[in-house]
């Protein structure tokens, strides 16, 4: 129900604060709602404030022992510029917008809905996939501000997809994020899949201070306050949060690359190197951080590095693989740039010449790809003492195994000198790792490609087809895997173009058999499928 919001006016002269540097110590105004009585620390820019339009306060009250121990809940206030009832703004609960927990809100009809969102890139954050909760208590909405008072529980740690990070009350100090606009999300009704327009209204971060009201007793009593919790209605929604940019027109590559992995990347530098007008499409975002990511625990904050980056983060993916691993294939693959070289253990082996004269074609033999593997290793040499001061850690493991084995008359090698001596030898282990971090071809490839105006990367984009007459291909058809990623058809230069499948074992694979091309048996039980079957490309054609 809408309720009158004649005391915004007397908040928004009070609290006229500019939240806008890390640095910065804010110290809170008291404020007490008017609707509850709830008496919270807030902190604001006033109407009329450059950074924004209309004015955005927020406003938190805690348990009563939170500023001697760790709250995980807390009771919220926010008041959020609209304009014809329409906008959005949001809270982020760890400063940034990217690997923290956000609360998003915006007024629809006589309601205020709310969403809880992680980020890990600049694009339209992710649903919270915690136990986070919010439950509300009071709600105004008029034609120019809308205000929300909400419990929310479990919401001072978090943790999603490997990035985890929270804010300790008990160090009386938090930093917190702001940011509104004016765009009327879509889906409005259906918090699971709202979509926002970038926020056009101002963001920024300041450091909260919470002075000795923040805590208070009455907490319990406030907090039972919040008996309303908005489910929303999503029969009427798109079903995807994901908004694409369409494919620029009028445009044509001389290759096309999909999937940014260990074989695609070094596949897209050495055809644009070669002067190729080059595409590398990608499904995921950016992994490392010299690439733009940004996924990282807390301990990494304020560093460029991110989970992929770090050696010893490796096993993660086997601990948390939400959003990372490949959700298409039933074994561990990586599906964010890189591929599996951003989430593998890098070890770097010189190949076993057996492996392609065994099983290998004529003209794949060992002997035809060795000045392939010099080149390889010559862009990455790898390291035997992948830390930074070139030290050795924790070898008491390897000392008592390389004791036992060498009693037992094995040899101790350096393993790619001697990349074809795999009989009863041992060695230390080969990294893809430099200077402490992840270093492969994302490092190394990617960069040199990057560098060159014939070298484009699409990044959260999915290939889901090639496009063909025949057997000739003529383009791609892409769609966003997330926000900011491709949808469309991209082509290849008429006649001389050409797609290179590089999108691993099984996304290569599912692309083909998306195309029309493989087995017949098979492609009949891909033409029964719902999601593929209508759209299929004939596999008579
Ligand atoms: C956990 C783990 C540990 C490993 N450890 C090691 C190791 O220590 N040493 C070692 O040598 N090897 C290791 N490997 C294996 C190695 O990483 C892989 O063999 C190698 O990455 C495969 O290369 P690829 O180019 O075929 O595929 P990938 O590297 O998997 O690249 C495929 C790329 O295509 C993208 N993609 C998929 N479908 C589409 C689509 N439709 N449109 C656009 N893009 C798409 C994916 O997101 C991915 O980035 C490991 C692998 C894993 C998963
Ligand atoms: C479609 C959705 C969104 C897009 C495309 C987007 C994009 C961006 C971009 C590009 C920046 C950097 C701007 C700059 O440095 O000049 C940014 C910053 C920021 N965003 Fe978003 N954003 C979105 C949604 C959100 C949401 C939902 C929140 C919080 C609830 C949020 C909070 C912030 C904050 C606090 C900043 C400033 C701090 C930082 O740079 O991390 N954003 N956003």
């Amino acid at each position: 129900m809408r309720t009158s919001s004649r005391f915004l006016g007397a908040l928004a002269a009070a609290a006229s604060f500019a939240p806008s540097a890390l640095a910065q110590n804010n110290e809170p105004v008291t404020f007490t709602d008017p609707g509850t009585g709830i008496v919270l620390n807030s902190w604001g820019l006033a109407n009329g404030a450059p950074q924004t339009q209309g004015g955005y306060t927020f406003g938190m009250a805690l348990p009563s022992d939170a500023l001697t121990t760790d709250a995980t809940e807390f009771i919220g206030y926010l008041q959020c510029a609209a304009k014809d009832e329409k906008g959005w703004c949001g809270i982020s609960l760890g400063g940034p917008m990217t690997n923290s927990l956000l609360i998003t809100a915006w007024p629809n009809e006589d309601t205020v809905y709310t969403s809880l969102r992680y980020a890990t890139g600049y694009a339209m954050p992710d649903v919270y996939s915690g136990d986070a909760k919010i439950t509300q208590i009071a709600s105004t909405i008029n034609s120019t501000h809308f205000t929300l008072v909400f419990r929310c529980e479990n919401c001072l740690q978090w943790n999603q997809g490997g990035s985890s990070g929270g804010a300790a009350t008990s160090s009386g100090f938090m930093v917190l994020g702001w940011v509104q606009a004016f765009p009327s999300p879509g889906n409005p009704t259906c918090p699971d899949e709202v979509t926002l327009e970038q926020h056009d209204n101002g963001m920024g971060i300041w450091g909260a201070v919470l002075d000795s009201k923040a805590a208070n007793p009455s907490y319990t009593a406030w907090a039972a306050k919040a008996t309303k919790t908005v489910t929303g209605d999503c029969s009427g929604a798109t079903p995807t949060d994901v908004v694409g940019v369409p494919v620029p027109t009028g445009t044509a590559y001389d290759y096309i690359v999909v999937g940014g992995g260990a074989g695609g990347i070094p596949i897209a530098d050495k055809l644009s190197e070669a002067g190729k007008k080059v595409l590398l499409i990608e499904k995921g975002f950016a992994s490392t951080g010299e690439h733009g990511g940004v996924l990282k625990p807390d301990w990494l904050a304020g560093t460029q590095l991110t989970r992929f980056d770090v050696p010893g983060l490796c096993n993660q993916i086997w601990v948390d693989s939400k959003g990372i691993a490949c959700e298409d294939t039933d074994q561990m693959a990586g599906c964010v740039l890189g591929g599996g070289t951003a989430v593998n253990a890098g070890l770097w082996f010189k190949p076993y010449a057996l492996d392609f004269d065994y099983l290998f074609p004529t003209g794949w033999k060992s002997k035809d790809i060795q000045a392939a593997i010099s080149r390889v290793f010559s862009r990455i040499p790898g390291t035997y003492a992948p830390s930074t001061d070139g030290k050795r850690y924790y070898q008491q493991g390897f000392d008592v195994l390389a004791g036992g084995l060498s009693k037992g008359g094995w040899t101790k090698v350096t393993a790619n000198d001697a990349p074809n001596s795999k009989n009863r030898t041992f060695s230390n282990s080969p990294f893809m790792f430099s200077g402490g971090q992840r270093g492969g071809p994302l490092a190394t490839y990617l960069n040199t490609a990057k560098k060159r105006s014939n070298f484009d990367l699409w990044l959260n984009t999915t290939v889901r087809r090639v496009v063909r007459d025949g057997g000739h291909i003529t383009g791609v058809e892409v769609e966003a895997f997330r926000s900011g990623g491709r949808v469309g058809t991209v082509n290849v230069t008429n006649v001389s173009g050409r797609v290179i499948l590089s999108a691993g074992t099984f996304g290569s694979a599912k692309i083909l058999l998306r195309s029309g091309i493989g087995p017949a048996d098979q492609l009949q039980i891909v033409k029964a499928s719902t999601i593929d079957g209508p759209t299929m490309i004939s596999n008579t054609s």
